[in-house]
């Protein structure tokens, strides 16, 4: 919810990166027991990137964040904050918001991780816009990155064609008017069926042994049909309270850019809001589910390409493992 005495604060410029390892579907078909035309028909991915050996979620996103700096015009020693969400760290710790902090020469500011798996960038959003509107910080880089590739089962096909690599990124900072800017934000959780969506072995309850990895238990593990159903529904409720908390109805939108799981969620979402499909960011074809990466790297294209103007209202809305779901309403400057 937006703080109506407190100041509004913008999204001054963002970054991504993908690596640049195409993995088309037909790709995927010679080692999965899989198709190009079931991948595509049931969730609208045709390919995906997967990093290489080198390359970590700390790398992709200094990259995103590096460029994301660049396009808001902000020099690393501006920033003072810098907020990472990710289910993919390089290591369980130090965070990878540490590592950025280092790579991208940055002053030692405050860096922390935070993880709500795909809803991630929209928890992080929402952290950093509300640190800032405090004053105690003024500049604050804001990263969604994973390497999904890391956990993927590649014996599981249910799994492992659904999800990519890359990173995406966003400097904020505080603007004048509360007409502008991010007009609000949302979250929320529901930790009832943890293991609908879940890495099951690492943590403190199933640490890693051999027997945890003899059952693949570091890997991801989804119940798809489940996940499907309570997405719909999680996502079109976070829409309609974001819109209604700041006197919005959907129809007014320009341009909504949701987290990139499954095309047919997504059309799901549409129809049940009434939203033209053309109204709707996608992306998910050329980077597959890339989880805390897929809205920031959705919304860097999106800008980029003129897709997102100046003036126009925009919704950001996720969600993912744990249950969690985020929304963000911006109106673009
Ligand atoms: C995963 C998902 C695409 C599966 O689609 P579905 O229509 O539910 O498919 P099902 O699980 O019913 O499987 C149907 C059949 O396809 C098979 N199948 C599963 N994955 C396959 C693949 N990659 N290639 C070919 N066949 C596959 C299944 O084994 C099953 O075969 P069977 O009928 O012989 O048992 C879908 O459930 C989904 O997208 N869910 C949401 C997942 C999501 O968004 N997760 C991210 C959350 S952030």
């Amino acid at each position: 919810m937006s703080l109506p005495n407190l100041p509004s604060v913008i999204i001054r410029g963002t970054g991504a990166y993908t690596p640049e390892n195409v993995v088309h579907n037909n790709d995927m078909a010679k080692t999965v027991d899989t198709s190009d035309e079931w991948i595509f028909t049931r969730t609208g991915i045709r390919e995906r990137r997967f990093a290489a050996a080198d390359e970590t979620s700390s790398t992709m996103a200094s990259i995103a964040g590096r460029r994301a700096m660049e396009a808001a015009g902000v020099h690393p020693e501006e920033i003072d904050l810098v907020i990472v969400a990710t289910i993919t760290p390089d290591m369980p710790f130090p965070s990878t918001a540490c590592l950025v902090q280092h790579a991208l020469g940055l002053k030692p500011i405050t860096a922390f991780d935070i993880e709500a798996a795909c809803s991630g960038f929209l928890y992080a959003l929402r952290i950093g816009a509300n640190m800032l509107r405090t004053g105690d910080f003024k500049k604050a880089l804001i990263i969604g990155t994973e390497k999904m590739s890391s956990i993927l089962d590649f014996s599981d096909r249910s799994t492992c064609v659904l999800f990519g690599d890359g990173a995406g990124a966003v400097v904020l900072s505080c603007g004048e008017g509360s007409d502008e800017g991010i007009l609000g934000t949302l979250s929320g959780s529901d930790g009832s069926n943890p293991a609908l969506l879940c890495q099951p072995g690492g943590g403190s309850r199933q640490p890693a042994t051999a027997t945890s990895i003899h059952a693949r238990a570091h890997f991801l593990k989804m119940n798809g049909k489940e996940i499907f159903k309570v997405a719909v529904r999680v996502m079109e409720q976070a829409s309609r309270d974001i819109l209604k908390q700041r006197g919005f109805s959907p129809d007014q939108l320009d341009c909504i850019i949701p987290h990139q799981a499954n095309m047919r969620i997504i059309e799901s979402i549409a129809s049940r809001l009434k939203v033209p499909m053309d109204k709707f960011y996608n992306n998910l074809s050329t980077y597959g589910n890339t989880s805390a990466a897929s809205i920031p790297i959705a919304l860097d294209e999106a800008v980029r390409s003129r897709r997102v103007n100046k003036g126009d209202l925009l919704l950001l809305v996720g969600f993912g493992a744990g249950l969690t779901w985020g929304a963000s309403l911006i109106k673009w400057s």
